[in-house]
């Protein structure tokens, strides 16, 4: 074991339900890594969709008030515990995280590291951690497309939306994408042909691009439009929904309209039309065996890095933030302006 002088982490605390200006910051003096864990000086994090959700306490598993929030980082590993190899060490490494990664440096388990190459900047690189596996992941594992297939991905701007779009077309998919105006040259740019979502005959006009239905459609907004995605799908066709962003200023249980859509999904299931609807989850299979679903995890980010190292796939980085301002950082994540990952970095 590495002996470490104790670290005092700076740290972003979600006090409860708060307007982002109602986030916190404090130092903490972290503990030594335990058995099996490591201390990761974070060099990049991020604000995904799910802080979104949390700080208004509806995330589907919403943590207790306070904490740290943070759902992915990448990071340098600065002292090992008992039982982990000391030569990892001075390394780098993202790691999924959940919540705690919007601090200077935080204790996580030393299994759920996984390697990023040397030369990847490290803020690009974060930009496709949970991104870049939930979309490979969706793409490869849950809708098995391919080339020649042609596909529907709603909120192709966003941080995972602008990552599948990339990923399908690498694989020779062709893809029509949804996001407001502004975006749609940068859809362009991609190979995507972009929709606007704010056209009330959206699904009419995705209906004009691909008459005869299309592979799959790719839904993080649920509530009244998963029917008419489910609705724009060929025969054999899947449905692969993994969100519900439509019902995030909703009143009530954050549970419920991730159920709801459960049984919706399920009841399509057994209608004779050869269709298929799935809800993704980056955390199914954890509790059933979760070496394996590390393993699985592991796999794909490094297929996805790989990609970014050859160029293939291009880190949309919508702005790097300081921590200290992680506030603005989710401002501008919420602004609804911006293209791809808002990314929080250790300073200016
Ligand atoms: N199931 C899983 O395991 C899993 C894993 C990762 C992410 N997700 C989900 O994936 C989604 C995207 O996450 P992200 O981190 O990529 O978020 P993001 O970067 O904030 O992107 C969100 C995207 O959704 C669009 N959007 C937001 N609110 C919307 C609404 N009410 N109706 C229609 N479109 C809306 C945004 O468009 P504008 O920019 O125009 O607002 C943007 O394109 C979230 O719903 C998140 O919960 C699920």
């Amino acid at each position: 074991m590495i002996s470490t002088v104790a670290i005092t982490a700076t740290e972003i605390v979600l006090p409860g339900k708060v307007e982002p200006d109602g986030l916190e910051l404090r130092a903490r003096e972290l503990p030594e890594p335990a058995k099996g864990q490591v201390v990761l000086r974070m060099d990049a994090t991020g604000v995904s969709f799910a802080e979104q959700q949390m700080r208004r306490g509806k995330y589907f598993d919403q943590p207790p008030f306070p904490f740290v929030p943070g759902y992915d980082l990448v990071g340098t590993v600065v002292a090992t515990g008992p039982g982990v190899d000391p030569e990892l060490r001075g390394g780098r490494f993202a790691a999924v995280t959940k919540v705690g990664a919007w601090a200077s440096h935080l204790v996580v388990d030393a299994a759920g590291l996984m390697p990023v190459p040397d030369g990847l900047d490290p803020a690009d690189a974060e930009a496709v951690v949970v991104n870049g596996i939930t979309a490979w992941q969706m793409l490869h594992r849950t809708a098995k497309v391919g080339a020649g297939d042609t596909i529907v991905v709603l909120g192709a701007n966003g941080g995972v939306g602008s990552t599948l779009v990339q990923l399908a077309r690498h694989a020779g998919v062709t893809v029509i994408g949804t996001a407001s105006e502004r975006h749609h040259a940068a859809l362009r740019d991609m190979g995507v042909t972009p929709v606007d979502y704010r056209d009330p005959d959206m699904y009419a006009r995705i209906r004009d691009l691909a008459p005869d239905g299309v592979d799959a459609v790719f839904d993080h907004v649920g509530g009244a439009g998963l029917e008419r995605s489910w609705r724009l799908l060929r025969r054999g066709g899947t449905l692969v929904s993994y969100g519900t962003a439509a019902t995030k200023d909703d009143e009530g249980n954050s549970q419920a309209p991730v159920l709801k859509l459960f049984g919706q999904l399920a009841a399509w299931n057994t209608l004779p039309n050869g269709r298929s609807a799935h809800f993704y989850n980056l955390w199914g299979g954890k509790r059933r065996c979760r070496a394996s679903w590390q393993r699985r995890m592991s796999e794909d980010l490094a297929q996805v890095l790989r990609l970014v190292a050859d160029g293939a796939l291009v880190p949309r980085v919508a702005a790097r933030v300081p921590l200290a301002d992680a506030a603005e950082a989710l401002k501008l994540a919420e602004s609804r302006t911006v293209a791809g990952k808002v990314v929080i970095v250790p300073e200016a």
